[in-house]
């Protein structure tokens, strides 16, 4: 037999945060221990589910065995569509919400359900990779416009207006930001609205980190200021409700006009073919919106006392900077010095072998040419925060500053 090949539209797909982790585990098996700080996942520290969760999945059991609705129970569904309503945003009624296996899949599938080979999206640099991963999966292309760092990583609309082509069918907004950790003001997203509106495109608006916010920042989901302009909007408890192993998403649907409709209707095609949504989860997501909401008065206070200690320490370390996160928990710091080969792979590469701390390289988010950064995430405690910026300014100082 001849060795099996896969599609030839796979080989675009990465996912640097856990394309690093192969490499870390070899370093491990050296015996160095390794300061893991690359994966946006609160489990792996000192958080936990909130207990109602789980006690909503044990309630339902018997409701829950089965295959569940293609498109989310009911009960689910119009615990988004409330949700959405005290969010600001008017008008979403069950009808306008679909679950999924998180809102991993919820991406995936809204893309599936637009892309005709060679048209494009605008999509922002840097970038979460499941959006570029799935373009590439559809034979589409990734066009991107810049977040500037100069103004706090907010989206440069005049880069937005230049890249539109007659290819272009939709635009992605994070916010709050993976991986930068910036929030995107009102006015900016007014303008990002406008442009969509003036272009026909559909507006993919990811909140996932909607609720981690830091220094009374003022987070405006976009669906609450966009007029007629259609949007999808993709959430999940993963990150708010820290339940990532739980998977449950959702997308709902801002479209006044009903310009979506076979749009919509595409996406449920793609929801009946995979059969069911995980059905226990259901009743997780209904419990985690509706229910009791005080993990955040634990969670947030703690993120931002991370998110001040990776800030300050940060921007001690001769040779990087970085830009105040406001929200989620990354930071994308900057090396302002030269790098052998230009590359900020490499840097995070011989820190992970060197020292033991692993971060995620810039060149897996995207970022201006001549530019590198690295993604920090900012979840674990401050002694291991700590322990990691001692080591990151140890490399730096011994590897680049040293005359
Ligand atoms: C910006 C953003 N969107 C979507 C997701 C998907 O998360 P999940 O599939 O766990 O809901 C993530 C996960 O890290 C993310 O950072």
């Amino acid at each position: 037999m001849h060795p099996i090949l896969p599609a030839r539209r796979t080989a675009g797909i990465k996912h640097a945060t856990r394309d690093v982790v192969p490499i870390a585990q070899q370093v491990e098996k050296s015996g160095k221990k390794v300061l893991y700080l690359n994966i946006g996942d609160p489990m792996v520290y000192d958080y936990r589910t909130p207990e109602h969760l789980w006690q909503a999945m044990n309630d339902n059991r018997k409701k829950a065995e089965g295959y569940s609705d293609s498109l989310g129970t009911a009960g689910a569904r119009q615990a988004v569509a409330d949700y959405a309503k005290r969010m600001g945003v008017q008008g979403v009624a069950k009808e306008d919400v679909m679950t999924f296996v998180g809102g991993s899949e919820a991406i995936m599938l809204a893309m599936q359900g637009l892309f005709n080979p060679k048209e494009n999206c605008l999509m922002p640099c840097p970038v979460y990779s499941i959006f570029t991963g799935e373009l590439s999966f559809l034979e589409a292309e990734s066009n991107e416009y810049y977040l500037d760092e100069e103004n706090g990583w907010q989206p440069e609309t005049e880069d937005i207006e230049k890249k539109i082509n007659e290819k272009t069918r939709a635009i992605v907004v994070i916010n709050p930001n993976n991986p930068t950790g910036s929030v995107s003001s009102k006015a900016t997203l007014k303008k990002i609205i406008d442009i969509a509106g003036s272009h026909n495109l559909v507006v993919y608006a990811d909140e996932t980190y909607d609720q981690l916010l830091f220094d009374r920042e003022k987070f405006t989901p976009m669906a609450s200021i966009a007029d007629d302009v259609p949007m999808l909007c993709f959430g999940s408890i993963s990150k708010n409700y820290l339940a990532p192993g739980f998977r449950g998403g959702w997308i709902y649907r801002h479209d006044p006009q009903n310009l979506m409709k076979d749009y919509w209707e595409a996406i449920q095609k793609f929801s009946r073919l995979r059969l069911s949504t995980v059905a226990p989860v259901q009743y997780a997501m209904e419990a985690a919106l509706n229910g009791p909401q005080d993990h955040f008065m634990e969670l947030v206070p703690k993120l931002q006392k991370r998110r001040d200690l990776t800030y300050r320490r940060l921007n001690e370390i001769e040779g990087l900077s970085c830009v105040k996160p406001k929200g989620a928990f990354y930071a994308y710091p900057r090396i302002n010095f030269p790098l052998p080969n230009d590359s900020d792979r490499e840097f995070v590469i011989d820190l992970l072998k060197e020292k033991g701390v692993l971060c995620v390289y810039g060149e897996g988010f995207g970022q201006k040419k001549g530019t590198h950064h690295f993604r920090i995430v900012f979840l674990p405690p401050e002694e291991i925060l700590s322990e990691a910026f001692d080591k990151i300014e140890e490399f730096v100082k011994e590897k680049y500053l040293r005359k």
